[in-house]
């Protein structure tokens, strides 16, 4: 093993490349040698009970478990027996030692403002939103929705809710308001807590206006709070909505955590899938808890003294479990900043982890492709010093921008962990670590303790090395999601029901694995595409379409994209007498913003007299697919296609 010169980005065969944990970095770090990972690796699988015993030991707990791991077919449970409190684990538990002084979160408002929040701050204000929920009647199970812009109160929030064993549920603020409609209804959240607007690329964001829209088609909402983020203008409604500021005016600064089963619900969080109506993916107290809090601090090697920075929105779950979740149940500081990356300069981004030293910048592949395009002068501007380990989360990451961020992010010094999860796992599952990891760009290397992933074909049987095959996950750690929230047939059915012989979980992804056992993940395998990072489901978009009274069909397929990693491209029969064109495509860019938010806009809309069916009436994506991929054209294409008679060529060969 070598640790190679990072030049000839152009011609480097990356797969062969290793780049060891600096000799020094490793010495420093929580887990110091691959034999060392191996050692804990083996406990963790093959005795389970005790190794997260002792790490959930690690965390407070208000009654011991009866048992650590039982599971019957799809239907697992962690801990059973014990009560704990996130919030508690996440705040109080800091405050009898100096870290009750120390920044718990440090915040930048897209405008420049700043706030700092120690630990005590964090107590206070969580404990007397708390307060103001209960005094709004929310209790313990009841659902509540979160709209928020990325302020310092959204993670209050959600702390508040766990704190009295609510259950929150985190809408994306760039969503729309019949996106936030169909989560609110979906949850039976009864209460929305909202902010006057905020900041994207210096524009107000109408958050409020888009929480009454929704809300007059969700009737469970009894209340919205609404937190003044920029004293602009809102619509009011005295009835229902209430200032945060007026809510917690009277509040008393404590409030008793809630006893919570390890079981209990925590949080709910939507996430696309193969149909057109996103799922609730439903995450429990304690495993989740175990999950974050050992992933976080071994994974980013978390030590009292980092800066922690991941940069995702926390309408995400990468958000909840390394913005928020993760870093304060280690007592850690985390940076929130509030705005686009690149916005106003595209060193936004660097000028931020200068001004607080980050030390661990956690961030997508998308993110970092758009910095290299910007040029290499925006980050050359700052003193990225204090950064000393890096990572990204999302998407596969290619190799080219892997050695970018290594060397003109990292110095070369930094190594980088690629962290492969999902909404459904709550935390990490395959990952390097640090200090022990070799690392291969472009690999998410190997398992996190108490994964057992493996890479089967369609019978279940392992793939030979190098061979592509599906994800599979064979026990759920202690973070996997329960269930998606109303809808136990649909969990049963997307995630298990693959592999339900053998009991493993199925988790959409294709991959394959190379001689050292290191994964290399490929992409989806089903109608989900990965668009900057972020999920969504073609069924979405292509029912956002459909909902336009011009449109007869239409059919939404990926095309791999430099930049975003897949573009968004829609195939749509308009009905008899539309016109077809540049004014329609743009009409219908619209209508998918309108329905689901600007994330989903299409960037390619073609026209086609039919869509290409097979006999049995099925859309045969796989030849749009190659089309979409072929195309010549750049941007738009408006005119109208002739697919039917490719589909003949083709016969009906597809799927
Ligand atoms: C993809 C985000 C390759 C994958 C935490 C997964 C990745 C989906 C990686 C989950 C990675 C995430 N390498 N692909 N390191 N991380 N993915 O639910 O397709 O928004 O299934 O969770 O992102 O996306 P989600």
């Amino acid at each position: 093993m070598t640790t190679g010169p990072a030049t000839q980005i152009d011609t480097l065969l990356a797969e062969t490349r290793l780049f060891d944990p600096p000799a020094e970095f490793a010495a420093a770090a929580h887990i110091s040698s691959l034999d060392e990972y191996r050692k804990l690796y083996d406990r963790s699988i093959n005795d389970r009970d005790a190794f997260w015993s002792e790490v959930a030991s690690e965390l407070t707990w208000f009654k011991q478990w009866d048992g650590v791991f039982q599971r019957d077919g799809h239907r697992f449970r962690w801990f059973d027996g014990g009560a704990t409190n996130l919030s508690f684990n996440c705040v109080d538990r800091h405050l009898s030692s100096g870290t009750r002084n120390k920044a718990a979160l440090i915040w930048e408002g897209e405008d420049g403002e700043q706030r700092v929040l120690r630990y005590h701050d964090l107590y206070r204000e969580v404990c007397r939103f708390a307060n103001g929920l209960k005094s709004l009647g929310v209790g313990a199970g009841d659902r509540v929705g979160i709209y928020m812009p990325l302020v310092p109160e959204l993670a209050i929030a959600m702390l508040a809710c766990a704190r009295i064993g609510a259950v929150h549920s985190v809408v994306f603020g760039g969503f729309s308001a019949e996106a936030v409609r169909d989560r609110m209804v979906d949850a039976q959240a009864r209460v929305v807590v909202t902010a006057d607007g905020g900041l994207r690329r210096g524009g107000v964001v109408a958050l409020k206006a888009n929480v009454d829209s929704a809300v007059e088609a969700a009737d469970c909402v009894e209340k919205v709070v609404v937190f003044k983020r920029l004293g602009n203008e809102v619509a009011w409604d005295d009835s229902r909505d209430i200032w945060w500021h007026d809510l917690v005016a009277d509040q008393p600064l404590d409030c008793p955590p809630a006893d919570v089963a390890a079981e209990d619900p925590l949080f709910i969080l939507y996430t696309s899938g193969t149909t057109g109506k996103p799922k609730g993916v439903l995450h429990t107290t304690g495993g989740y808890m175990v999950g974050c809090y050992l992933s976080t601090k071994l994974i980013f090697d978390l030590k009292d003294q980092d800066t922690f920075w991941c940069t995702a929105d926390i309408g995400w779950v990468t958000g909840h479990s390394y913005v928020v979740y993760g870093p304060l149940l280690n007592g850690a500081t985390s940076v929130m900043f509030e705005g686009a990356l690149n916005w106003p300069e595209p060193d936004r981004i660097w000028a931020v982890a200068e001004r607080y030293a980050v030390s661990i910048l956690y961030t997508a592949p998308t993110a970092i492709r758009s910095f290299i395009r910007s040029g290499n002068q925006w980050p050359e501007k700052h003193d990225l010093g204090s950064l000393r380990l890096l990572g990204t989360v999302g998407e596969p990451i290619n190799p080219e921008a892997w050695i970018w961020y290594h060397e003109v992010i990292g110095g070369g010094r930094c190594p980088i962990v690629d962290t492969w999860w999902q909404t459904e796992t709550g935390s990490i599952m395959i990952s390097p670590l640090p200090g022990a990891t070799p690392t291969k760009p472009g690999s998410a290397t190997l398992p996190f303790f108490g994964c057992e992933p493996d890479v089967v074909d369609s019978d279940g049987s392992s793939v030979a090395p190098g061979a592509g095959g599906f994800l599979v996950m064979k026990n759920p750690p202690p973070s996997m999601a329960r269930t998606l929230y109303g809808d136990e047939e649909r969990y049963q059915l997307e995630y298990w029901s693959r592999y339900q012989e053998q009991g493993w979980y199925f988790a959409g992804d294709g991959a394959r694995r190379d001689e050292d056992g290191y994964y290399w993940v490929l992409g989806r395998v089903d109608d989900v595409i990965n668009v900057s990072g972020h999920r969504l489901g073609t069924m979405e978009v292509e029912s956002a379409l459909v909902s336009h009274p011009t449109v007869a069909e239409a059919a939404v397929v990926g095309r791999p994209d430099d930049l975003k990693g897949t573009a968004i491209v829609a195939f749509v029969t308009l009905k008899a007498g539309q016109q077809p064109g540049d004014e329609a495509a743009a009409t219908l860019r619209e209508q998918v913003v309108k329905e689901i938010g600007a994330l989903a806009r299409p960037d390619e809309i073609r026209f086609a007299d039919a869509l290409p069916k097979t006999r049995s009436g099925k859309i045969m994506r796989r030849l749009l697919r190659d089309i979409a991929q072929g195309s010549t054209t750049t941007g738009d294409t408006t005119t109208l296609e002739d697919l039917s008679v490719l589909a003949t060529l083709r016969g009906d060969e597809e799927e």
